[in-house]
């Protein structure tokens, strides 16, 4: 059976992204505090707080692929290291946001990236996460970017149809 482990899983994304594992026949664990939220049924949920030590314990096996929602750096770094030797494959949802422009017609994934200056600042996580990532994993990562994602359950879907005159 593949194995899964989502770090995240409680948020929207990540449950979408759980939940489909599941319907696929994984085995899918969920690494996350439980504070955004449930995880789908068929996950199974290990609660830890990736800032503190030994947070990754429960979660030393092999993985056929290693799903990252998150994008502080610290927290990037702290499963790589934990993590990345007993991962076939990796996946690190990261965001449009890390191109330096976003006007340019044709612009692919080679596109200049904006540098990480400010960690604090969403894009400059986000590529700090990458560079991190790719450094650990090789060519192991899939790093995707997405730009709006939208779609049952969303959140934000729901606070935009409350505001809805
Ligand atoms: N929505 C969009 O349009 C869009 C577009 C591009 C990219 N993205 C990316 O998509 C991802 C959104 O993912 P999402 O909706 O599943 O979740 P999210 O709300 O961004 O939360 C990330 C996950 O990390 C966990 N987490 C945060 N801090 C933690 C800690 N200290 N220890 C352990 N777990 C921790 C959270 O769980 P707990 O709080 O339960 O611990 C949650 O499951 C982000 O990376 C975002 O940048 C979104």
């Amino acid at each position: 059976m593949r194995r899964v482990l989502i770090l995240g899983g409680t948020g929207w994304l990540g449950r979408e992204i759980a939940r489909d594992a599941v319907s696929r026949g994984a085995e899918v664990v969920c690494l996350a505090r439980g504070r955004s939220g449930h995880v789908p049924e068929g996950a199974r949920l290990i609660q830890a707080d990736r800032t503190s030590p030994g947070a990754y314990d429960a979660v030393q096996s092999e993985w056929d692929e290693v799903v990252e929602l998150a994008y502080e750096p610290s927290l990037v770094a702290s499963a790589v290291d934990a993590l990345a030797p007993r991962a076939r494959h990796w996946t690190l949802v990261s965001s449009v946001s890390v191109y330096r422009t976003n006007d340019e017609v044709g612009a692919d994934e080679s596109a200049p990236l904006v540098e990480p200056h400010d960690l604090s600042r969403y894009a400059d996580a986000k590529v700090a996460a990458e560079r991190r990532s790719a450094a650990a994993l090789g060519d192991r990562l899939l790093i995707a970017r997405p730009g709006l994602i939208v779609g049952p359950g969303d959140p934000r879907a729901a606070i935009s149809a409350a505001l809805a005159p």
